[in-house]
């Protein structure tokens, strides 16, 4: 996705933001260009609070001069804008790339509206193409995986390469939160539901990247302006 499609996914999206909202900010390239957007529209006198999904955009976002809160500290939070590794015509989202899908998920499950910024190529018939991270606690994370295997069988998935998310060169990555990631190639998941219910039922499992039912709507970045996928 070129720079100038992302932006107007974000110039769209920061159309959504009122005064004295509480916004909760995404992780990624596209969400960076939204938070640096927002920043200039604080600057200019805007009052909203940031709550970040991630060290790095806490770190980005109090960089610019957002006031930022922790979500302890919020009664709520009115509106989220985040990116996507895909989205399906369900609105259903594959989120993770960026290793925050567990605070992503904790901030859109909170928030009163979730909306997403992409670009055209993460629009999928099918979830699954981009493989799906798993977050997974690091003690027994070799019988994690066997598990998750194990029981993605029984919806044909069995077989699927799985794969740990590097950091640098032999080190395995870490989350904010200090556990790895499994990255699944499945290449189409039939019903995201279903491997979202299997997945949340392993212990080892600490949040997977399946977003059923958070997203109202996806703006989509193009090269000429943005369009809006969704209930709004
Ligand atoms: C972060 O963990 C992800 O969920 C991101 O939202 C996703 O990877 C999108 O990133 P880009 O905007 O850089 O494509």
């Amino acid at each position: 996705m070129s720079d100038i499609a992302k932006r107007h996914a974000a110039e769209a999206a920061l159309k959504l933001v009122e005064p004295d909202m509480i916004v909760g900010l995404g992780t990624g390239s596209t969400a960076a260009i939204f938070v640096r957007l927002l920043a200039e529209r604080v600057k200019a006198g805007l009052k909203i609070i940031g709550t970040p999904t991630s060290e790095a955009t806490d770190k980005l976002a109090r960089s610019l001069g957002i006031r930022i809160v922790g979500p302890d500290d919020l009664e709520r939070i009115d509106l989220t804008i985040d990116g996507a590794d895909e989205f399906d015509p369900a609105l259903n989202l594959i989120k993770g790339g960026g290793a925050a899908l567990l605070r992503e998920k904790i901030i859109a499950e909170a928030s009163d509206r979730m909306v997403v910024i992409a670009d055209a190529g993460k629009e999928v018939q099918s979830l699954g193409k981009f493989p799906l991270p798993i977050e997974i606690n690091a003690f027994g994370s070799e019988l994690t995986r066997r598990r998750i295997h194990h029981h993605i069988a029984a919806l044909g998935l069995g077989e699927a390469p799985s794969s740990w998310r590097m950091a640098t060169g032999e080190s395995l990555l870490h989350t904010d939160g200090g556990h790895l990631i499994l990255d699944l190639s499945c290449e189409v998941i039939p019903d995201p539901r279903a491997l979202g219910e299997v997945l949340d039922d392993i212990p080892g499992v600490v949040e997977h990247g399946l977003f059923i039912g958070y997203a109202e709507q996806v703006i989509v970045g193009e090269a000429d302006g943005a369009r809006k996928v969704g209930r709004r």
